[in-house]
């Protein structure tokens, strides 16, 4: 099928893309449980346990994850993470308190440890032993600022050992540590975070994410303008996307921070628009003073979970980094959520977006769009190989 009356070669160049992208089975894919993914702010889990879910059960190797887990705090403060389902009748965990160092169950008050084994059992008789019923427990690991989990299967991967917990499980080398985010402590960072909850798949949010052409979308927002991409890197893992925009927002004087609020004082100069798919995650810088993470967690093919992080770099201000780290702590945590109008309104503009093409798969799966960002052949080409492992 020809996309119209275009110069052979660009024709042709449309028309390979169009095969790529053709969404006949992107919009199926499961994920490589093998990574670490992120599965709530550290400040969502405070003293009782919090249900979440990630990736169905169904899409996983046997012995993978589950898709509800359940995570808690023990008595130190340390996180953990269980299958969310009491062996006993199979209710939900996070639905029970955290007693001590053990997860006490609502309904008849079993309890279990952070080995995922029934600990006790309030009416166990003298002449009863305590059930050897286990349930999974997750490798977890909290770290700047996140929640982050690795549901593979650990135990049957071979090479280094992942760390976790002081319990040392067997994987493969790509994805020992989670991605982290430094600049999370950074004081030289304002974070904003905005949580993305929206019912399509993932691939349509990578993709919105990897495609810097959607800046039109966002014109009224004012946060990039003329987007080109000029290269693309990739290898197994990443897929790093190189783009020019113009950008409208310089943060070289302290008072320059109110052009995140105040339109008006933002003027367009050009800038490099990197944008980078470390699967399963996604980071953006836009010149020295803007990075931008997008942390997943997919739920299944049409719910997809994630956390975008918005940094504004206090880097141009030699001067303030010579003040008291307490009087820079203040300033950085006075500025929390600065960007927080910002980042809601783009994360809802891209939602209603990711959502309609995702209805539209749904109503025909067989439709193809047509698509000119090559970009995005790179993209699908690691979802489906990542997938595949
Ligand atoms: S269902 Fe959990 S203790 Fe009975
Ligand atoms: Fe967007």
């Amino acid at each position: 099928m020809k996309c119209g009356l275009l110069p052979p070669s660009f024709e042709d160049t449309i028309l390979n893309i169009c095969q790529c992208v053709s969404p006949n089975d992107i919009r199926q894919l499961g994920i490589n449980p093998n990574h670490w993914y992120v599965v709530a702010l550290s400040g969502e889990v405070k003293t009782q346990p919090v249900g979440v879910m990630l990736w169905k059960q169904a899409m996983l190797p046997k012995g993978a994850a589950q898709g509800a887990i359940a995570l808690y705090r023990d008595s130190k403060g340390q996180i953990h993470a269980l299958e969310d389902r009491c062996p006993h009748r199979l209710v939900k965990l996070s639905h029970g308190q955290v007693i001590g160092d053990e997860l006490e169950c609502a309904y008849h008050g079993w309890r279990f440890n952070d080995r995922g084994e029934c600990a006790a059992v309030p009416y166990l008789a003298d002449n009863q032993k305590l059930p050897s019923c286990k349930i999974r427990r997750y490798p977890v690991k909290e770290q700047d600022g996140f929640i982050w989990l690795f549901p593979g299967n650990v135990e049957t991967r071979h090479g280094a050992s992942l760390q976790t917990d002081g319990a040392s499980l067997q994987t493969d080398g790509a994805s020992l540590q989670p991605m982290g985010v430094p600049e999370w402590h950074h004081l030289n960072y304002i974070a904003t975070v905005s949580v993305i909850n929206c019912n399509a798949h993932y691939s349509y949010l990578i993709e919105n994410l990897m495609d810097m052409y959607h800046g039109h979308l966002h014109e009224d927002y004012q946060a990039w303008a003329e987007a080109s991409l000029e290269d693309i890197d990739e290898d197994a893992h990443r897929i790093d996307a190189h783009y020019t925009a113009q950008s409208y927002y310089k943060i070289d004087k302290i008072w320059s921070i109110s052009q995140l609020f105040f339109p008006a004082l933002r003027r367009l100069h050009p800038e490099p628009l990197d944008v980078s798919y470390v699967y399963p995650h996604w980071v953006s810088t836009l010149g020295k003073d803007f990075k931008i993470y997008c942390l997943l967690c997919p739920v299944n093919e049409t719910q997809t979970k994630a956390y975008l992080i918005h940094f504004t770099s206090l880097n141009a201000f030699w001067r303030l980094h010579k003040l008291p780290v307490w009087f820079r702590r203040f300033v950085k945590n006075s500025l929390f959520g600065a960007a927080q109008k910002l980042l809601d309104g783009l994360v809802r503009q891209d939602v209603q977006m990711i959502e309609e093409e995702q209805q539209a798969y749904l109503q025909n799966p067989q439709r193809r769009g047509y698509e000119l960002n090559r970009a995005l052949v790179s993209v699908q080409r690691l979802m489906r190989s990542q997938s595949h492992l």
